[in-house]
């Protein structure tokens, strides 16, 4: 029982696919958007600025970075889920067709970006599941001297101490490295780290 549970929750949740995926896709749309909307404040984006979304899921921080970017910037989002990137798709439509987001295949570990091409990068949700050392250190490949990178996640669904995520930021080069707990009403407390690549 539990094994299934798990699965469902993956299914709907950390991999998305399918029917279940969809609908776990449309509750994160939902609780999730105070922290998507968090993160691009965070990012301290303006208008120009080239952005990477690593795992965006339904596509809700997308249109809040390119709200923050326009008129002339660019949001990436890369997520592994077919079905995540369709939500995001549908969207996202308007921005698309102004050219203002992409949303491609992807994961933190491979973003497909080139190397210091990023004035930031936000990940919401996924730093769970991803092989951290091999993203953390695809995210300050991708950075451009002086970018930031801003992770966010429900300590609930984070596997290992918080302050893990700051030795990872450290071992792949970030310095100033900002880790804090931001304690919610209805949620366990966000987990919020912002650092940045040295100029
Ligand atoms: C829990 S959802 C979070 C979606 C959204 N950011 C939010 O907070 O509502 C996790 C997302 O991460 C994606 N994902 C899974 N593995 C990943 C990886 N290695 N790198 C980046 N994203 C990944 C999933 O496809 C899914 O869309």
């Amino acid at each position: 029982m539990a094994k299934l549970m798990m699965r469902v929750f993956d299914q709907g949740f950390g991999h998305p696919s399918g029917l279940v995926g969809r609908l776990g896709g449309a509750l994160m749309a939902k609780v999730n958007a105070e922290q998507e909307t968090r993160a691009v404040e965070q990012a301290g984006l303006g208008s120009g600025d080239t952005l990477v979304v690593v795992g965006h899921g339904p596509g809700v921080g997308l249109r809040l970075a390119a709200e923050a970017v326009t008129p002339k910037g660019h949001v990436l989002g890369v997520d592994p889920s077919a079905a995540m990137r369709e939500m995001a798709v549908s969207r996202c439509e308007e921005e698309i067709a102004r050219e203002l987001v992409e949303i491609r295949d992807g994961t933190a570990e491979q973003t497909g970006c080139a190397d210091a091409s990023a004035d930031a990068v936000i990940s919401v949700n996924n730093v769970m599941l991803w092989e951290r050392p091999r993203g953390f250190a695809e995210l300050f490949r991708v950075l451009r001297p002086g970018g930031r990178v801003v992770i966010s996640v429900h300590r609930h669904v984070l596997d290992v101490e918080p302050e893990e995520l700051r030795k990872d930021a450290v071992q792949a080069g970030f310095d100033r490295v900002d880790l804090t707990l931001r304690p919610r009403k209805f949620n366990s407390p966000a987990i919020e780290l912002v650092a940045h690549r040295p100029a």
